[in-house]
């Protein structure tokens, strides 16, 4: 028998839980969570949960380790008060970068947030756009079932209503999966640019550039701003007029924006799995499609 579900949604998730909720006619409640003045997390669920799937939203951009807390101690509260089943709805999933130990002495990051995702007693995982890059799937990732959609779809949509279809460029390798995704959405063609990180904020960027007037750049996150800036750039100085980027998770952290504007970009196309100015596509629809057979 399928248990009667929930969604409960932490901090900073209100509006994307409240319209997943909506479409999904589930009851919505908000969560109640802030921070002691020593920086540990206090969180409380808004009502008892006996026997019930709790479908917990958990924004972890811009805050992964006070969002991964809040996660746990709302899966451990969801558990204590009865809950027969937790979904984590993470659609910014933290750590997945740091997919590999790139030199010796590194853990596999992605792989211990898994294991204590897992043993908080979490039943089932959906994400959006998880950095998978040396995994395959997120199904390499997890042990207990996982689902990563995607909003590139819904950003190229935007994009191809505003502007045409337009030629897609990923800014390196591992953006090659959802360039590939956008330019599939908008019937056009894409290429790949390849990119040496020497630093948190070093980036360079080389590789041949196709003759268009405008582009689309399509990434997954957008941190400091580096990556953008320099593909940027290079496509400007190869004779690109227009760059017009689209991001799922755009984390804008530092003087990112100011980078991103100046290197000759016109617009910035974001959702809203991380709040951000930028949030104009909203994941909803996508997270809708991740839980219909679920809640
Ligand atoms: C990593 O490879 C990701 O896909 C992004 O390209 C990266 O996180 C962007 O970081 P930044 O904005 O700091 O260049």
């Amino acid at each position: 028998m399928m248990l009667k579900s929930v969604i409960v949604s932490g901090k900073n998730c209100g509006a994307l839980a409240k319209e997943v909720s909506s479409r999904l006619g589930v009851p919505f409640y908000q969560a109640y969570t802030r921070s002691f003045p020593d920086g540990e997390v206090y969180t409380r669920l808004p009502k008892a949960v006996p026997e019930k799937h709790v479908v917990l939203f958990v924004c972890m951009g811009k805050r992964p380790n006070h969002g991964l807390i809040e996660a746990l101690l709302l899966a451990d509260a969801a558990r204590r008060h009865g809950a027969g089943e937790i979904t984590l709805v993470a659609p910014y999933m933290p750590y997945a970068r740091q997919d590999s130990v790139f030199v010796e002495g590194e853990p596999l990051s992605i792989k211990a947030v898994a294991k204590l995702l897992e043993e908080a007693g979490i039943s089932r995982v959906v994400t959006v756009d998880m950095h998978l890059h040396r995994f395959k799937g997120v199904e390499e990732v997890f042990d207990i079932p996982a689902i990563n959609v995607s909003a590139v779809p819904l950003i190229a949509e935007y994009v191809k209503r505003k502007y045409g279809s337009l030629m897609v460029v990923a800014p390196d390798e591992e953006a090659s999966q959802w360039a590939s995704i956008a330019a599939g959405v908008m019937g056009s063609k894409y290429f790949v640019l390849e990119k040496e990180r020497s630093g948190d904020e070093e980036v360079e960027i080389t590789g041949y550039v196709e003759a268009a007037e405008r582009v689309l750049i399509v990434d997954d996150i957008i941190s400091t701003g580096g990556t953008i800036q320099r593909a940027s750039s290079l496509l400007r100085e190869k004779g690109v007029k227009d760059v017009v980027v689209g991001c799922t998770h755009a984390l804008l952290v530092g003087g990112a924006e100011a980078k991103i504007f100046n290197s000759g970009v016109i617009e910035l196309v974001a959702t809203d799995t991380v709040p951000n100015p930028y949030a104009k596509v909203s994941v909803a629809p996508a997270i809708v499609s991740a839980l219909e057979g679920v809640v």
